[in-house]
């Protein structure tokens, strides 16, 4: 709660400059409110609007929204269209092939230029390799590779074939890469023999065929395998083939699936309040529309723009903001292999002077380790790098702090370039609430408002708007485009996860809690309000980390609750009870190294818990619930002030709050 209450109180607005206002796509807040007026007029129109106007369409939709299937919405349904069409030919058609799409720069600095009419090219042909190995529109293939210009390309191949592509990121675990290609029936996999971070090779291929013998994905007869290092792999003939190899044989022409706009683009898995990760299903036409029209609005992209968002493909971030809305503008993006920290912690900095980067998109949890790394060491501290292209900066995944957002707008931005805090969600698709550069008046630590056409609210338990300055809950009142479409494989949990009973059912649940201001009615998002964690951006469930910890041998019960972290935003801490007695000492330290190994292999390095408390119990209610409101308490290092008088085991509190490891 304390740092929403510096933000309430926080004072210094930051109107956007000027020259900035009169040049954006929405200028000024009369601009943005003509267009959010312009939706409460004749919301099918406005989005039918935007919809011819940012797509190419092979045939036109005549239909904008069907509600008659509440919450299961589409939009646009008779359209036909196909995204890679979109992202890439006709930039090509309109004369811009010789225009640079990706700046790619490796992990030790090389840097690679790709053209629209090469990535094209490359495309075409490696959606040919799909096709010719029977890949078709509506089979899912997963792709589990490194940050890579043949990472999008795989992704425009699958959609340029009208396959649904589902991307696992490159750090998740071979249970975890398991996990997803059973629940989705994949029949393909894409992956790499290694990926490259920090000076370091990975495997990846290796881990894919652990993942491919734990069983139940028979049905994937093709691992297709991007040469990155040349490491040594084990290879399965008949299964495994070089993406290299197959597509260098193609036709670089490859005609594109013309699709419904409702067709699967993608399913990306993501946390939720279960041990079972969800698949959330993204359409084509409504969801690439969005991602185009937010790089307008809230990136106010022009076309001298260098954009850089720096994300991995692994994380919707990285679908809407690297391989699809940057494309289907046309702009010209850099994508970075490597890490914010390598060779130093200057990096970022540098291959923004050095690509004359003008919009840069980045986590809070990224901007706030370089601040640590540039009060202690001036070398890379941002101010020795000349940041002069810049013109807009952006924050995603998180609550920025507002700390870390004027250290951001003074070193990074100059004090010239707006920061715009970003609200979404893999749920939303792309943008829901910021504020657009050249219009909203920004204040550190806000998202401010909702983009037009967006309705967003904070509501009470039961559906009703709160008055602002009360906290509750945030949600959107009407659906738009790019919302998800269902979870795959799984609609009725789409419909009680995100539409509840309790709040009408009509109302898109987004899990987070908010508070607006009274005066400005400004959107504070406060964190989730389910049993989801937000670590360095990443969504974990509580859930599924204990999950993994009770499948080890030694484990009888665990329970996981997050704390906040200066840096990572919140950290993992688990209270773990043992099968045998509570350890002690070195035994207590080596089994707390050996259960993060295991949650690590588990479900990745990114849930590995921060912090292990053993206990002889967990604290519990008589009926035999976990306590996890004063497991918070221990977390965070308070002293117990809540009512225990429900608690069966009052004792084993202070055991928990000593022990950790
Ligand atoms: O809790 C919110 C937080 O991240 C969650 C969504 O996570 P994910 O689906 O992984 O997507 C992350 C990238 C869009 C949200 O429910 N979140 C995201 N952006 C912000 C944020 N919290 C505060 N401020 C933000 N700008």
């Amino acid at each position: 709660m304390s740092a929403i209450e510096s933000v309430l109180h926080e004072q210094r607005t930051f109107p956007p400059p000027e020259s900035m206002a009169a040049a954006a796509a929405v200028s000024g807040m009369s601009g943005y409110q003509a267009l959010v007026a312009e939706a409460h007029r004749d919301y099918e129109g406005f989005w039918a609007r935007l919809a011819r106007e940012n797509l190419t369409w092979h045939t036109p939709f005549a239909k904008v929204l069907d509600e008659s299937n509440a919450p299961f919405y589409t939009w646009f349904a008779d359209g036909e269209l196909n995204a890679s069409y979109n992202c890439l030919d006709r930039h090509v058609e309109a004369g811009h092939g010789e225009r640079t799409a990706i700046i790619f720069e490796a992990d030790d600095g090389k840097v690679t230029h790709v053209s629209y009419a090469d990535l094209l090219q490359r495309v075409g042909r490696f959606a040919n390799a799909l096709r010719k190995l029977g890949i078709e529109r509506g089979d899912r293939v997963v792709i589990y590779m490194p940050m890579s210009i043949e990472g999008v390309v795989a992704m425009q191949a699958c959609a340029r074939i009208g396959a649904t592509h589902s991307v696992v990121f490159g750090g998740f675990s071979s249970k975890s890469l398991n996990e997803r290609l059973v629940d989705i029936g994949a029949c393909a996999l894409i992956t790499a023999d290694e990926q490259m971070r920090g000076g370091r090779a990975l495997p990846l291929k290796s881990i894919a065929d652990e993942a491919l013998a734990m069983g139940g994905c028979e049905a994937v007869t093709d691992v297709i395998v991007y040469r990155r290092t040349g490491g040594k792999v084990d290879w399965h003939p008949g299964r495994d083939r070089w993406m290299h190899e197959i597509a260098e044989t193609q036709a670089s022409d490859c005609m594109p699936e013309w699709v419904s706009a409702e067709h699967p683009l993608f399913i990306l898995y993501t946390s939720g309040s279960t041990g079972k990760p969800k698949g959330v299903q993204h359409s084509t036409g409504g969801y690439l529309l969005w991602a185009a029209q937010t790089m307008k609005w809230t990136f106010d992209w022009k076309p001298s723009d260098v954009f850089w968002c720096t994300a991995d493909i692994g994380w919707v971030t990285g679908h809407s903001y690297i391989t699809y809305g940057p494309l289907a503008i046309g702009a010209t993006q850099v994508v970075f292999e490597g890490v914010p920290t390598y060779p130093d912690a200057g990096r970022f900095w540098k291959m923004i002077a050095d690509h004359r980067v003008s919009v840069f998109y980045t986590a809070p949890t990224a901007i706030r380790s370089l601040i640590k790394a540039a009060e202690s060491n001036a070398e890379v501290h941002p101010d020795r790098y000349d940041l002069s292209s810049l013109r807009i900066l952006g924050t995603v995944g998180e609550p920025i702090n507002p700390q870390a957002w004027m250290w951001y707008r003074k070193h990074v931005g100059g004090e010239r370039c707006p920061v715009i805090d970003t609200w979404w969600q893999t749920e939303t698709g792309g943008h829901m609430i910021a504020p657009l550069p050249g219009a909203i008046p920004a204040v550190p630590g806000s998202c401010t408002l909702p983009l037009p056409g967006i309705l967003a609210a904070v509501v009470d338990e039961t559906g009703q708007d709160v008055e602002n300055g009360q906290g509750g809950i945030l949600v959107i009142k009407r659906p738009w485009p790019a919302m998800a479409r269902t979870i795959w494989d799984d609609p009725e949990r789409f419909r009680t996860s995100y539409f509840p009973q309790e709040l009408g059912g009509r109302l898109y649940l987004a899990g987070d809690g908010a508070v607006r201001d009274k005066d400005s009615a400004y959107f504070t998002i406060m964190g989730r309000i389910d049993d989801v964690l937000n670590v360095s951006g990443h969504r974990l469930g509580t859930m599924e980390i204990e999950s993994a910890l009770v499948a080890h041998e030694l484990v009888a019960e665990a329970a996981v609750v997050g704390r906040p972290d200066d840096t990572t935003g919140e950290a993992v801490v688990a209270f773990v009870m043992l099968k045998h007695a509570c350890p002690v000492g070195d035994e207590a330290a080596r089994i707390a190294r050996e259960l993060r190994d295991w949650v690590g292999k588990e479900i990745g390095p990114i849930a590995k818990p921060k912090e292990i408390r053993f206990g002889d119990n967990l604290p519990k209610t008589r009926s035999g619930k976990i306590m996890r409101r004063l497991l918070r308490s221990i977390a965070k290092g308070e002293a117990v002030s809540q009512d225990t008088s429900t608690l069966e085991n009052p004792g084993i509190l202070e055991q928990l709050s000593t022990l950790a490891q």
